[in-house]
C-alpha cells in the first residue's frame, strides 16, 4: 500500500462531501493514494516481491506472471513485463489482464489453468490498480470511492486436495458503458479536447452498478461452489472485492449468511480495483482469519461488465518469511542483477552501445591487421 493516506476528512475539505456521507454510504474511512513517482507497476513489483519471500521461492523459477490491471503504467508495454523484469523471473512468460475490479480473480483462475494445463509450475499472479491517476479528484461521485494499492499470491503445482477447487468468470458487455474511460483508447485517442471534455476519466453509473453486484455476486457465489463440489455452510470465508460495504451487506443477505463471513476492509483501503482482493486476502491470513483446511471463497466484479469467483481450500501455513537466510541472499541478488541488467540490456541498445560496439570492432580490425602482419 501506499504510503500517503487520505481521510474523509481531508476529501470534506477539497470538495462538497462529509465524513458521515461517505461513511454512511460506503463503509469507507480512508484509501491509501500513490505519490507522484509511484505507478502500478512499482507497487506490484513490491507485492510481488513479498509473495516471493512468504513463499521463500527463487524469482527465476516463475513461470509466468500476470497482472490484472485496468491502469498499468502505460498502454504498452504491459506492466507484467515491467514486473517481470524487476523480479529477474528471467524465463517467465508475462501479460497483462484487464477484467476491471474483476482482474486479480480472473488473472487467479488464469494462473490455476495454467498450472492445471501442466504447462506451468510456478505463476505470480498479482492484482495492482492506481485508480487516482484515472479518477477526477475534483468529482465528489467517484473520488471518495478509490484508493491505489497492489497484492500478490505466487500458485505453485501441488498435489493434494488444497489450493484452487474451482472457478466461475461471467461478462456482460452490455453494461461497458457503467463503469467505463471514455478517451485514450484506439475508439477515441485522448487529445487536447479529450482531455478538456474530461473524458480521459472514469465515468460511473454507481445505481446501475450497485445493483448489478448486488444480483450477480451471490449468484456467482453458488455457482463456483457448485463446481467445487462445496456447500454454503461449509465456507469458512468469503473474501469479496471491497467496493462498498452496504454491497457486501446485500449479497451477506440475499445468501442467508452473517456479515461476518465476509472480510472487510473497505473502511482503511476504499476500493482498490483489481487490488482489493488479494490485499484482503493477504491481510485475513495475517490477522490468522485463515487457517490450513478452510474453505474460501474469493469473488470480484467490476468494469466489463465482469464477475469472477474461486472456491479454494487453505494448505498448510504460510512459512516464516524469508525462512531460509541464503535464498533471501539469493533473491537480493537476483533483484539487483536484474537492475543492473536492464541498465547494461539499455546501454547496449543506445547510441552509447553503438559507439562502444563499432570501437570495439575498430579495435578487432586493428588487432587482426597488426598479428596478420606480423
Ligand atoms: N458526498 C456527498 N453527496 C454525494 C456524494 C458525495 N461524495 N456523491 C453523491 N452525492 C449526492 C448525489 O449528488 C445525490 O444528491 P441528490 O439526491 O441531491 O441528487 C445523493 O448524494 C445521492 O446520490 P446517489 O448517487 O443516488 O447515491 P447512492 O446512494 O447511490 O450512493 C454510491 C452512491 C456511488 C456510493 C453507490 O451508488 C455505490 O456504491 N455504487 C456502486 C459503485 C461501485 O461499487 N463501483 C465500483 C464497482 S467495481
Amino acid at each position: 500500500m501506499p504510503e500517503r493516506v487520505v481521510t474523509n476528512g481531508d476529501l470534506a475539505e477539497v470538495m462538497d462531501t462529509s465524513d458521515e456521507w461517505i461513511k454512511t454510504r460506503t463503509g469507507i474511512e480512508r484509501r491509501h493514494i500513490a505519490e507522484e513517482n509511484q505507478a502500478t507497476a512499482a507497487m506490484a513489483i513490491e507485492a510481488a516481491r513479498a509473495a516471493l519471500a512468504v513463499a521463500d521461492a527463487d524469482p527465476r523459477e516463475v513461470d509466468l506472471v500476470i497482472v490484472g490491471t485496468a491502469t498499468p503504467d502505460t498502454c504498452m508495454p504491459s506492466t507484467a513485463c515491467l514486473v517481470q523484469n524487476a523480479l529477474g523471473a528471467s524465463r517467465a512468460g508475462a501479460l497483462d489482464l484487464n477484467a476491471g475490479c474483476s482482474g486479480f480473480v480472473y488473472a487467479l483462475a488464469m494462473g490455476h489453468q495454467a498450472i492445471a494445463s501442466g504447462e506451468h509450475e510456478l505463476v505470480m499472479v498479482v492484482g495492482a490498480d492506481t485508480m487516482s491517476r484515472i479518477v477526477n479528484q475534483q468529482d465528489r461521485s467517484t473520488a471518495v470511492i478509490f484508493g491505489d494499492g497492489a497484492g500478490a499470491v505466487l500458485l505453485r503445482a501441488s498435489e493434494g486436495t488444497a489450493g484452487i477447487r474451482a472457478t466461475a468468470l461471467g461478462s456482460d458487455g452490455s453494461g461497458g458503458d457503467l463503469l467505463m474511460v471514455p478517451a485514450g483508447g484506439s475508439a477515441m485517442p485522448a487529445c487536447a479536447e479529450t482531455v478538456a471534455q474530461g473524458l480521459h476519466y472514469l465515468a460511473m453509473d454507481g445505481r446501475q452498478v450497485y445493483r448489478f453486484a448486488s444480483r450477480t455476486v451471490p449468484r456467482v457465489i453458488e455457482q463456483v461452489l457448485e463446481k467445487a463440489k462445496m456447500s454454503l455452510d461449509e465456507v469458512d470465508l468469503i473474501i469479496p472485492h471491497q467496493a462498498n460495504l452496504r454491497i457486501m451487506e446485500a449479497v451477506a443477505k440475499r445468501l442467508h449468511l452473517p456479515d461476518e463471513k465476509f472480510y472487510a476492509n473497505i473502511d482503511e483501503y476504499g476500493n482498490t480495483s483489481a487490488a482489493s482482493v488479494p490485499i484482503a486476502l493477504c491481510e485475513a491470513v495475517d490477522k490468522e482469519y485463515v487457517a490450513p483446511g478452510q474453505k474460501i471463497v474469493l469473488v470480484g466484479f467490476g468494469a466489463g461488465l465482469t464477475w469472477a469467483a474461486v472456491a479454494l481450500e487453505w494448505g498448510p501455513s504460510v512459512q516464516e518469511i524469508s525462512a531460509v537466510f541464503y535464498r533471501r541472499w539469493l533473491r537480493w541478488v537476483v533483484y539487483r542483477y536484474a537492475d543492473m541488467h536492464t541498465r547494461w540490456m539499455r546501454f547496449v541498445r543506445s547510441n552509447g552501445g553503438r559507439a562502444w560496439r563499432s570501437a570495439r570492432g575498430q579495435w578487432d580490425r586493428l588487432r587482426h591487421r597488426d598479428s596478420g602482419s606480423e
